[in-house]
């Protein structure tokens, strides 16, 4: 019987390990940031997250079993991302999953990374549990660095794609924006902070397809009218109004997204709507989100940032709960750059 796993996540260029069991308990969670050493290319160069998830891993595994008090003797299986993602970091950790489930016979299964998003609300540690109501079905918003889409949930492995960016991930477009205002990678925190003190209303950005009638969205348009707009100001008057236009856009993208969840409760009538992925970090959007719900009569979960975020504990409970099922994974999966293969 399954009961409790390892986890690995490597998709992107967070390495994460963790030990978890099949209702969610986190037993411990661990995890090594790369962002400096994509900070200085201004984005995720995917052979140096390969590369650092090749050197991190096994110390990670390591710790994890140390920070639960546990060894290989008190787990039943491995779970393992393998995909969507960056298909060199993928590897490292399916590679390593395999490995280690031939070495210590015990059985693996590669974890749709989007999955562990939306089920991450499950998670539960010493410091964080959900409302004791929360259950399925719910709506799902999962946004972040490389995803924005919606999803209506209905059971494990139930997971109804409403609609998704056309183009530019939310995440995305702050970090782009970021860079080109010269606030660094990843920019998503720093246009957070910035915007703290900030007009929301000074600037006039788009809010492409807040209207249309599906739940899509789109934020490559945006992302240009951020461009065009730090162009026309030039570097003084940008660095001088930073606070407003860091506030300005990060609103406009906090109306799309509140506007598309508003419209996917609506039509499946669903009380209950969960926020995850890195973005969801972001305190306008949580702010503008509760209020919201609140407004609704309807329960809002966002899981703590260490399970919004790309983290292993979220894999480790989908594989967990799949395994227990039955569902193992053979010695020839592959990796996949998509959700759906
Ligand atoms: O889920 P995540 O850690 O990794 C991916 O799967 O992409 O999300 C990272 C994304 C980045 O784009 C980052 O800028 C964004 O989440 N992010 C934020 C905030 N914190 C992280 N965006 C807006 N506001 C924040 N506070
Ligand atoms: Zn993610």
């Amino acid at each position: 019987m399954i009961e409790k796993v390892l986890a690995i996540e490597t998709s992107c260029d967070d390495t994460s390990v963790a030990i978890v069991n099949r209702s969610g308990w986190v037993h411990s969670v661990v995890a090594a940031s790369q962002d400096l050493e994509h900070e200085m290319y201004g984005g995720i160069v995917p052979e140096i997250a390969a590369r650092n998830h090749s050197i991190a891993l096994i110390p990670l595994i390591e710790e994890a079993f140390k920070k639960a008090g546990m060894t290989w003797s008190d787990v039943d299986g491995i779970a393992v991302t393998n995909r969507p993602g960056l298909i060199g970091a993928l590897i490292v950790g399916l590679v390593t999953a395999k490995s280690l489930s031939q070495a210590k016979k015990i059985p693996f299964l590669g974890v749709n990374h989007l999955e562990g998003h939306l089920l991450a609300p499950f998670l539960k540690d010493a410091q964080y549990a959900p409302p004791e109501d929360f259950d399925y079905p719910y709506v799902g918003l999962a946004i972040s660095g490389g995803h924005t889409s919606l999803y209506h949930i209905t059971e494990l492995g139930e997971y109804r794609v409403l609609g998704a960016t056309k183009d530019d991930a939310a995440g995305e477009c702050f970090d782009k924006f970021a860079k080109m205002a010269g606030l660094g990678f990843p920019g998503g925190q720093r246009i957070d902070q910035m915007a703290k003190t900030g007009n929301p209303k000074a600037y006039e950005f788009p809010r492409s397809m807040i209207h249309d009638e599906t739940f899509d969205m789109s934020f490559s348009g945006l992302k240009s009218s951020g461009q065009r707009m730090l162009e026309q100001l030039g570097p003084e008057l940008v660095q001088e109004h930073l606070p407003d236009l860091c506030a300005s856009f990060q609103e406009a993208i906090v109306d799309v997204l509140i506007a598309k969840l508003e419209r996917a409760a609506k039509v499946f009538r669903s009380k209950r709507v969960i926020l995850t992925g890195g973005v969801s970090a972001n305190s306008r959007l949580r702010a503008r989100a509760e209020e919201w719900a609140a407004q609704k009569g309807l329960r809002l979960v966002i899981p703590p940032l260490r399970y919004c975020t790309d983290n292993a504990a979220m894999i480790g409970y989908v594989g967990a709960l799949r395994m227990a099922r039955g569902e193992f994974s053979e010695l020839d999966l592959g990796p996949s750059p998509q959700a759906l293969a």
